[in-house]
């Protein structure tokens, strides 16, 4: 295979084109109006290397809200603002095989602790715990940590945020019965305010890479020359991404694809590739994917763009396994 920077993104954009057709087999989120109204027939990605070369291909000029790839970021930050044995007190590791927004275990499973921080119940109590006296502060914090990682400044999709601000009945019955149990460190409508904003923060593919690279490289961010969060909660933070980044597919996703990755319902995914599980591949030394396609399966993953995904990690051998 050449490894002519020319040939990876003729590569891409043909895998673009390939791909997009899938998009039929899933549907935008209807929940949140917002994300109802985007073309599901968008697709892009962007590749980030270590030296901060990068392809990418597709419709890289659309924004979108993170939505649940905000969990890992906001882990990270919680593991900074309180140290690591602070947050796993409150929130485990442990996969659940339910769906995202899954009430049953906080029942079912004494003393009602979230079994990881990218469900719904874990990243709402991760969000109580970040550093600030109120949400504004909190939400602050998040936006000034991706700001470091990303060199721009981003914002919020109000629409959106107000959009699940009044539709949030899960997410609050979530926060309210983690309240109970004593599992959350400010009040329910602080934590939910949080929790939907970080969700609600605008990015492109190229943002989201360049997220996914400095993850890959351990909190080190090979631009800046500068450690940005620390190694231990980096190697956290995509264990996670492999055992529950992308919901009750994430076993299928390990098997089959083999990177630390997380999802969101707007169709986002980031991913990242650590140097050893890039060795054979373009970037050698690793890099970070952002992908986005907006229609999503039942679970709540971009049906174009995990297919996309798999397709250039197996063509280009990137996997951690
Ligand atoms: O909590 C929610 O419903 C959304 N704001 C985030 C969900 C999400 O992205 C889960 N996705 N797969």
């Amino acid at each position: 295979m050449s490894t002519q920077p020319n040939h990876q993104h003729q590569l891409l954009a043909q895998w673009v084109t390939q791909y997009r057709a899938a998009a039929k087999e899933g549907e935008c989120a209807s929940y949140i109006p917002a994300l109802a109204q985007k073309d599901p027939n968008q697709l892009a990605v962007a590749i980030i290397g270590t030296e901060g070369h990068e392809i990418k291909a597709g419709d890289t000029a659309e924004l979108f809200t993170l939505q649940s790839v905000s969990k890992v970021i906001t882990f990270i930050l919680a593991c900074m603002d309180r140290g690591l044995p602070y947050v796993l007190e409150r929130v485990d590791v442990e996969p659940t095989g339910d769906t995202f927004n899954s009430i049953i275990r906080l029942e079912s499973h004494q003393p009602g602790k979230p079994f990881n921080p990218m469900i719904n119940a874990g990243a709402i109590t991760v969000s109580s715990m970040l550093a600030g006296h109120s949400p504004q502060e909190k939400v602050t914090k998040i936006l000034q940590f991706l700001e470091q990682i990303i060199g721009k400044q981003l914002s919020i999709n109000e629409e959106v945020f107000e959009s699940e601000w009044h539709t949030a009945n899960r997410n609050r019955a979530l926060a309210y019965y983690l309240m109970d149990s004593g599992f959350l460190d400010c009040p329910v409508e602080a934590a939910l305010e949080v929790y939907l904003k970080q969700c609600a923060i605008e990015v492109n593919v190229s943002d989201l890479a360049m997220i996914g690279l400095v993850i890959a490289n351990d909190g080190y961010h090979p631009l800046l020359k500068k450690q940005l969060f620390p190694k231990q909660v980096a190697k956290l933070a995509k264990a996670l991404m492999v055992t529950c980044g992308m919901y009750n597919a994430s076993g299928k996703f390990a098997a089959f694809i083999g990177l630390p990755a997380k999802s969101g319902v707007s169709g986002a995914i980031l991913a990242a590739v650590p140097g050893h599980a890039g060795l054979h591949s373009p970037f050698p030394t690793g890099c970070g994917i952002g992908i986005y396609g907006p229609a999503i399966d039942p679970i709540g993953n971009s049906v174009a763009g995990v297919k996309l995904l798999k397709q250039l990690a197996t063509e280009w051998d990137m996997t951690i396994f």
